[in-house]
């Protein structure tokens, strides 16, 4: 991949630029609980974005994507592209702008091996390049965590999805073999080693494609907010669902629409997932780490209602096959792919009998990621 970057580059600029690569996620547990202050335990993952970039003394921004064959040309301005990937790189330079900081203007050409649209976090990757490099390039020191929430903002103000801060965070603060438990609500986070011996982590990819943008994440976001709003009325000190306890959620049960109701009591059941999971990860338990995340799929699916058939068909295979630790959707929703930990003995035999079954069932054969936790953006030539 970046020896196609470089020869691209060099044809379309005759010069050669700076290397930089940001990855994707994965997220072991603690899903829809970040844009609600809770706790979300991701870790970058060996899939990146890479991209090759050098200043071009104008005031423009010519950035080629080496996957799409497509380049687009833009000015700090704040007009969207036609081509949906531009929005995200003029999303950073605009949030970038807004912030008081004027990006010189580059030359970039860009590429990757993250699958789009499977959840693990590409268009989080490719803002999170951008942003670390121009930063870099610039000096502007920006810290890591602000160049999260720049990334955050592109994705809100330009892609349309009010996500929360957990895919950018993981891109730009993943460390090789740490996954990390983050506090949404005061961004303290800390690196909890992650040897899973005996063990490795498998994505399975449903192929159906999850357009967040277009799908049900904004009407979460509403319904937990409804929900807050409600509960404010009993408890005016609770800011987010991260200071509502079961109790409190009982308490104001009948005034709040059923639907808001469930999906409040899953985060907060979530949340208390995400912390017996790393209990039991920080004791090497991966069973007990395992039944967490069937847990959290079952909350997924029933009660916020994120899953699709293809996802709940995986998670339920896994559930009655030896060897799998643990099962569940992953990321967003509505498709993409669930995150499997399985034996390594069992793995093989694992991924037969998986292909065999869902093939039956839906025709096709799912994709495999086998991936591993890896560090975030960074400078590479
Ligand atoms: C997407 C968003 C994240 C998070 C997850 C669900 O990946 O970008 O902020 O909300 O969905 O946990």
């Amino acid at each position: 991949m970046t020896d196609e970057i470089r020869s691209l580059f060099y044809e379309k600029f005759a010069t050669k630029g700076v290397l930089y690569s940001a990855p994707g996620r994965v997220n072991l547990i603690g899903e829809h609980t970040d844009y609600n202050n809770g706790f979300v335990l991701p870790g970058a993952i060996n899939k990146t974005i890479v991209l090759e970039i050098t200043p071009n003394y104008n005031e423009h921004y010519h950035v080629v994507s080496v996957d799409l064959s497509q380049e687009v040309i833009f000015e700090a301005d704040d007009k969207k592209s036609e081509q949906s990937w531009a929005n995200y790189i003029i999303g950073v330079v605009m949030e970038m702008k807004k912030r008081g900081y004027t990006v010189p203007g580059f030359n970039c050409v860009f590429g990757g091996n993250i699958p789009r649209g499977g959840g693990m976090s590409s268009s989080a990757a490719l803002e999170s390049a951008f942003a670390f490099a121009i930063n870099d390039m610039n000096h502007f020191n920006i810290p890591k965590t602000e160049l999260a929430k720049i990334g955050q903002m592109a994705e809100h103000n330009y892609a349309g999805v009010r996500c929360g801060i957990m895919d950018q965070f993981a891109s730009l603060h993943g460390e090789k073999e740490k996954l990390i438990r983050l506090d949404c609500r005061s961004l303290d986070y800390e690196l909890i080693p992650f040897h899973p011996t005996g063990y490795k982590l498998l994505l399975i990819d449903t192929r159906v494609k999850h357009a967040l943008a277009s799908s049900e994440y904004n009407v979460r976001r509403n319904q937990c907010e409804e929900g807050v709003h409600v509960i404010q009325k009993k408890h005016p000190e609770v800011e987010s669902l991260r200071d509502v306890t079961e109790v409190m959620l009982q308490e104001s049960k009948e005034n709040l629409p059923s639907l808001a109701y469930q999906r409040c009591l899953y985060v907060i059941q979530e949340n208390a997932r995400l912390m017996r999971a790393c209990d039991a990860l920080k004791q090497n338990n991966f069973l007990a780490f395992g039944k967490e995340m069937f847990g959290s799929h079952d909350g997924l699916s029933k009660q916020y209602e994120v899953s699709c058939d293809r996802l709940d068909f995986l998670v339920d295979f896994a559930r009655t096959y030896p060897g799998v630790a643990g099962a569940r959707m992953m990321g967003g929703g509505f498709g993409g792919c669930t995150i499997n930990l399985i034996s390594t003995k069992e793995y093989q035999a694992f991924m037969i009998a998986v292909t065999e079954a869902f093939e039956k069932q839906f025709g096709k054969k799912p994709f495999y990621y086998e991936v591993a936790i890896d560090e975030g953006a960074r400078k590479i030539g």
